[in-house]
């Protein structure tokens, strides 16, 4: 791996503490970082460098999966820590910061890569972009790279304004864009668990699979973020992101005897552009949105979403949606998408179902016995498992037919968080599980309608109580085919 800096903006915010600086001393733990690394914290505090270290050091003790233990690795670790206060409006600051950068990169004897972490607010990625090339930290003998979190842009047109922005100081091969969905351990082990297992890729297509379910539910609510929240709404917030990317990442694989493009990001792309619109006429049949009342969430009473701090009695934020989506290729064509995802649900749970088509009625000439659909089901948070759902004949039972599963579970607490694989992938310059641009603009294409189709009040804003599975409408979407939710249970 190249030597390299590492210049985060943001450096004493949330993020950085919780995820960043962990998931960077995670790698350099397991000698995934380059060996010689320079990282430049950014932030508006004074801080000195002995206390930005000391603020790093607190935040490992207390986030890291791994507690600092040896004194020497992590005195190596911290020594590569400065930090610099920066307004990021201040140009003449970046020149200093410039300055700084380059003194390092001589200290260390290491050329002029330079990543840049825009853990800020996203009003200011232009800004510092812009501020990036003009003061000459972008111009590097080696390469640059920036990497920023969701949400890019708020709608289409200002996600494509956004993207204007930063294209005049970086080229798209230089920007990672991070979802954090992408870097959960069993999203990047989908496409492995098909390509790499002919006992699934066989079946990955219409032929076999009658529905996808993908649900992403959450016990918490709005919490402390109304401010953002209530502009963003589930739809913003989840929906036209992580929910889309698990859309888009269950389909784009295949076994590689029906894929020649093994590009998993161009197949992603091509998933989206055969993604059937909705009309704002119709969007009430295809989508439900609802919003949470009062409930209990595992038996403690919980407030309504317009009792919550800093939401507006008569609010109109859907807290939860749901949708039924059509894939008109020759892969999908006719498989229902159902996607849901909820705050205040019954129980926290992101996985993805894959319902195959029923087997042969009556198997074994006992044509009263029912068999349940063989389901796949790949739970991706909180804990990592795959289960596969079969029939079988039970002879200490009188030979009745019973679905049986067979289950992998992932040790708990031990795998490596999503920081750390993206961070490791962004500094080799992998940007397989970043999101390209045309996937966002696609998404945001996608959404837009639904967006205005919300903001015209064309559906109905169901209330559910906090506790539950979301509004009793999410069921309709499914009884249309004959199918049900496949709860966790
Ligand atoms: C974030 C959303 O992107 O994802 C939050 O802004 C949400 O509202 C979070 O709670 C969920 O992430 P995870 O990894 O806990 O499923």
């Amino acid at each position: 791996m190249d030597a390299a800096t590492f210049i985060l903006f943001g450096s004493t915010g949330d993020l950085a503490k919780r995820k960043l600086f962990p998931a960077l001393y995670n790698l350099f733990l397991e000698q995934k970082m380059p060996q010689h690394f320079s990282f430049i914290g950014l932030g508006r505090k004074p801080f000195t460098d002995a206390e930005f270290q000391s603020y790093v050091e607190q935040s490992l003790n207390t986030f890291s999966r791994r507690k600092p233990s040896d004194h020497s690795a992590l005195k190596a670790f911290l020594g590569c820590f400065r930090y610099y206060a920066l307004d990021v409006n201040d140009k003449a600051g970046y020149v200093e910061l410039l300055k700084l950068v380059q003194k390092r990169e001589q200290e260390l004897g290491i050329p002029e890569n330079r990543m840049f972490y825009l853990s800020v607010a996203p009003e200011f990625f232009d800004v510092i972009a812009s501020n990036i090339k003009e003061s000459g930290l972008g111009d590097t003998a080696g390469w640059k790279r920036l990497i920023i979190e969701k949400p890019f842009g708020h709608d289409l047109k200002s996600a494509r304004a956004l993207n204007a922005e930063l294209s005049k100081s970086f080229e798209e091969e230089e920007i990672y864009r991070i979802d954090h969905y992408l870097g959960k351990p069993m999203v990047q082990n989908l496409e492995t668990l098909v390509s790499a297992n002919p006992v699934l890729g066989a079946l990955w297509s219409n032929r076999h699979i009658a529905n996808v379910q993908i649900t992403a539910s959450e016990t918490v609510g709005v919490e402390e973020r109304a401010g953002y929240y209530n502009s963003a709404g589930a739809i913003r917030d989840m929906f036209q992101n992580h929910l889309l990317q698990l859309l888009m990442m269950t389909a784009a694989i295949s076994s590689p005897m029906q894929s020649a493009e093994r590009n998993i990001r161009k197949q992603k792309i091509g998933v989206l552009r055969a993604l059937r619109p909705i009309s704002k006429e119709d969007a009430a049949h295809h989508i439900i949105r609802g919003q949470y009342g009062a409930g209990a969430i595992q038996e403690k009473p919980a407030v309504g979403y317009r009792e919550e701090p800093g939401v507006d009695a008569a609010s109109m934020t859907d807290t939860f949606v749901a949708a039924r989506l059509w894939i008109d290729n020759s892969l999908w064509q006719d498989v229902p998408f159902y996607i849901r995802t909820g705050k205040r649900m019954k129980d926290k749970s992101t996985r993805i179902v894959i319902e195959f088509k029923a087997g042969i009625k009556e198997p074994y000439g006992s044509g009263e016995q029912p068999t349940e659909p063989n389901r796949l089901t790949i739970q991706i948070n909180p804990d990592e498992k795959i289960t596969l759902q079969l029939n079988q004949k039970n002879a200490l039972n009188n030979g009745q037919l019973e679905p049986v599963n067979m289950e992998f579970s992932m040790p708990a607490n031990q795998l490596p968080d999503g920081y750390e694989l993206l961070l490791f992938d962004a500094l080799r310059g992998d940007a397989t599980f970043f999101a390209h641009w045309e996937e966002v603009e696609l998404a945001w294409e996608w959404v837009q309608l639904v967006l205005e189709a919300f903001q015209e009040n064309r559906l109905p804003l169901y209330p559910y109580p906090s506790g539950s599975y979301g509004p009793d409408a999410a069921d309709a979407l499914l009884e249309e085919q004959g199918f049900h939710w496949w709860q966790n249970e």
